[in-house]
């Protein structure tokens, strides 16, 4: 298959985490999905990202599938578009190599994010762990994609693609690697647990009740809203009335996201009535949105080696892209060529 290359391109990745919660789904991936009209994307389940901290291996690979699974039913398409995991491409690692030797420490020991993962015991995080942001740089750089959609947590990392892409060009007196340009995906689309308005829904939390997963079933999606946490007062009718109320901000937004209608407007419609209410038409908003993508994210899921077949066709058009790039760029490094 040629690819469109008119377009301008697109690299996204994300870890497989296992099924995507409401949070992923309102933050990240419905942007993808809507991205996909005007652009030629690539995403990528990044496994070799996932293994910076212990991974099961049987879990690793079940996660994998699920997250696949979990794209292909909320709507991205890996026919015209590009869904593969990062390890069935070897351009990845072997571009990383090359930038783990053009960034310099000083840069990596700025990374937040490794300092959050890494916690008190620096001393015990993996290598991986600490250049994790060099490999996410080859991620994107062995595209030459230029529009990269993350949430706002991976913006440093992509500041330090930048630098390593010109510090290569620069080392090198080329014009090779381009600019990327970050889609910051804004905190606007950001969900919070049910159980405290406060933190993020994440699947980390130990509670289940305060996330909603992709496969979740209807009485369970049900039940989950029933039970958000809550304050005894009604539903404003105007968003500064949710100052100071963060569960009722959180369902408020997450009907509003669902709805794709302004705060404003939800609440015109629904102020002043008590959450009893306000939770039956979110629990049906949500359901009407989630029970079709959790219903094909479990067929896809019945039919293992048919979501590892979708992304082996999409390693192989991916490699078909990265190779070319990255033996270019061994060629500007002085490697004699591969074959
Ligand atoms: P994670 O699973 O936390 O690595 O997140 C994967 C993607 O989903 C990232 O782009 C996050 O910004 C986004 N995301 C995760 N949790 C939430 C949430 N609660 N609300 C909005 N976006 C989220
Ligand atoms: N680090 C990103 C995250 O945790 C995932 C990721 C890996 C990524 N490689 C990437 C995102 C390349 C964008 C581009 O969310």
């Amino acid at each position: 298959m040629t690819e469109n290359t008119a377009l301008p391109r697109i690299f996204s990745g994300i870890q497989p985490s296992g099924v995507p919660t409401l949070g992923n789904y309102l933050g990240a991936l419905r942007n993808w999905v809507r991205l996909q009209e005007g652009h030629a994307c690539i995403f990528c389940v990044v496994d070799l990202h996932a293994i910076t901290v212990w991974q099961e291996p049987r879990a690793l690979a079940a996660q994998t599938r699920e997250m696949a699974a979990s794209l292909i039913a909320c709507g991205i398409d890996p026919e015209r578009h590009i869904l593969f995991h990062q390890s069935a491409v070897r351009a990845h690692a072997q571009l990383a190599w090359i930038f783990n030797c053009v960034a310099r420490l000083g840069w990596l020991n700025r990374m937040t994010q490794f300092k959050d993962k890494a916690g008190k015991d620096r001393e015990a995080a993996s290598a991986g762990l600490y250049v994790y942001p060099n490999l996410m740089a080859a991620d994107i750089l062995a595209y030459h994609a230029t529009r990269v959609p993350v949430g706002d947590d991976q913006k440093q990392h992509l500041e330090l693609a930048n630098d390593i892409a010109q510090k290569f060009n620069h080392d090198y007196g080329v014009d090779f690697f381009p600019a990327i340009e970050p889609l910051i995906m804004g905190p606007a689309a950001r969900v919070m647990s049910l159980r405290d308005g406060t933190k993020k829904m994440s699947k980390s939390d130990p509670s289940e009740q305060s996330r909603i997963n992709l496969t979740d079933d209807n009485d369970a999606i049900a039940l989950k809203i029933r039970r958000a946490k809550t304050d005894p007062a009604p539903l404003p009718s105007e968003p500064v009335g949710l100052e100071g109320r963060p569960e009722a901000r959180n369902l408020v937004g997450i009907y509003a996201a669902l709805a794709d209608l302004p705060t404003a407007a939800v609440l015109a419609e629904h102020g002043g009535k008590g959450f009893g209410a306000f939770k039956e038409a979110l629990a049906a908003l949500v359901i009407a949105h989630l029970a079709p993508i959790a219903a094909e994210t479990r067929r896809l899921l019945a039919d293992p080696g048919a979501i590892e077949a979708v992304l082996r066709a999409g390693a192989s058009r991916a490699a078909a892209i990265a190779d070319p790039i990255v033996a270019e760029a061994e060629r500007l490094v002085g490697f004699l060529a591969r074959a």
